[in-house]
C-alpha cells in the first residue's frame, strides 16, 4: 500500500454554545478524555494524540474544521501548494491549535474549513484527565453532506489524495480513504451540512453499552446497531448537544490493495445497512453547517 499526502485523520473541531455541556457529553457518554482547555477551547482523545476532537465555545453552534494530518513537511508543503494553486482562501488569522508542530486552514468547496496539519503530538499533559473506564480507541472519520458530492469527492482526491473506496449511485456518494482504513471521509450529497464524527470501539458490546449510558440520560440511541454496506462496519448513532450525529463503530473493512477498485452501489441499495432497509426519518437531515455559513467568519 503506498502513502498518500495525508495518511490519518486529525480532528473534529465544533462550536458549541455550551462548552460544558459538550464536553460532558463526549467524556460521560462517549468515553472521552479532556487533555486540555484553554479559554473557550477544549481538547478532548480517545487515542494517546493531544486531541481528536476540540469544542470550541461560541454563540452559536456549527462545524468550525476538519483537521487531516499530512505525511510528512514534504506533504505539508505540497499541500499548501495545491491550495494556493487552485486559489482556495487561506486562513491565515487563525490560531495554531495546540498539540501539532505545524497547521494551515483554508475554506474549501461551500464554505467547510480544512485545517491541515502537521506533527501531531501525544498527550504528556500530567493535569489531563484520565480517560473512563470505557471509550473508544480513537477517532475514525466524519461523514458530510456537501451540496454538491462530485465536486467535493474531486477535491479531496485532487488536492488531499483521498482514494475512492465505494461509490453511491450517480452523483449521490462517495466513501474515501487516506489509509488502509475503508473511508474516513464519506461524501453524501445534501443540505450542506456537516453530519458525523465516528469513532471506533474494540467490540460490537461497546454499543449497547453506549445505548445504557443514553437511556441512563434519557437519550436516544437514534439508530442502531447496523451493518453497514459499504465499509462493513458495524456502528450506532446519537445526538451530541451541538447538533451532529455522533457513530460509534466497530468491525470496519481495511483496503491494502491500492488497485482494489471501488464497489458500486445503487442509491437505492441498502448500503446503509445489510441487515434491514430501516433509516430514522430525517436521519440524513441532523448536523450542522460550516461556521462560516453561520456568522459570516471563518
Ligand atoms: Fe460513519
Amino acid at each position: 500500500m503506498s502513502w498518500g499526502l495525508i495518511t490519518a485523520m486529525g480532528h473534529v473541531a465544533l462550536r458549541t454554545n455550551d462548552l460544558n455541556k459538550s464536553v460532558s457529553e463526549a467524556v460521560g457518554v462517549l468515553g472521552l478524555r479532556e487533555t486540555e482547555r484553554t479559554a473557550g477551547t477544549a481538547y478532548l482523545a480517545a487515542s494517546a494524540a493531544h486531541h481528536e476532537l476540540r469544542y470550541v465555545e461560541a454563540a452559536e453552534s456549527g462545524v468550525d474544521s476538519l483537521g487531516l494530518i499530512a505525511r510528512d513537511g514534504d506533504a505539508f508543503a505540497e499541500i499548501q501548494h495545491r491550495v494556493e494553486a487552485e486559489g482556495f482562501r487561506r486562513l491565515p488569522h487563525r490560531p495554531k491549535p495546540n498539540g501539532v508542530e505545524d497547521a494551515f486552514a483554508f475554506e474549501g468547496p461551500e464554505g467547510f474549513v480544512f485545517e491541515i496539519l502537521h506533527g501531531m503530538t501525544n498527550d504528556t499533559n500530567p493535569d489531563s484527565a484520565p480517560r473512563t473506564a470505557f471509550g473508544p480507541s480513537r477517532y475514525g472519520h466524519f461523514n458530510f453532506h456537501p451540496k454538491d458530492a462530485v465536486n467535493m469527492k474531486e477535491f479531496l482526491v485532487r488536492v488531499m489524495d483521498f482514494r475512492i473506496s465505494d461509490v453511491i449511485g450517480d452523483g449521490h456518494g462517495y466513501f474515501l480513504r487516506c489509509n488502509s482504513e475503508h473511508h474516513g471521509i464519506a461524501v453524501v450529497r445534501g443540505g450542506g451540512t456537516f453530519h458525523h464524527h465516528a469513532w471506533e470501539a474494540q467490540s460490537v458490546a461497546d454499543l449497547a453499552r453506549l445505548g445504557d449510558r443514553l437511556h441512563l440520560l434519557g437519550k436516544p440511541l437514534i439508530w442502531g446497531p447496523v451493518r453497514h454496506g459499504a465499509g462493513n462496519n458495524i456502528a450506532a448513532y446519537y445526538v451530541e448537544h451541538a447538533g451532529n450525529v455522533v457513530e460509534l463503530y466497530t468491525d470496519i473493512e481495511h483496503i491494502y490493495d491500492d488497485n482494489r477498485a471501488p464497489v458500486r452501489w445503487e442509491a437505492e441499495d441498502i448500503w446503509f445497512n445489510n441487515w434491514s432497509d430501516y433509516i430514522p426519518e430525517g436521519f440524513r437531515r441532523i448536523g450542522l453547517p460550516p461556521a462560516a455559513a453561520v456568522d459570516g467568519t471563518v
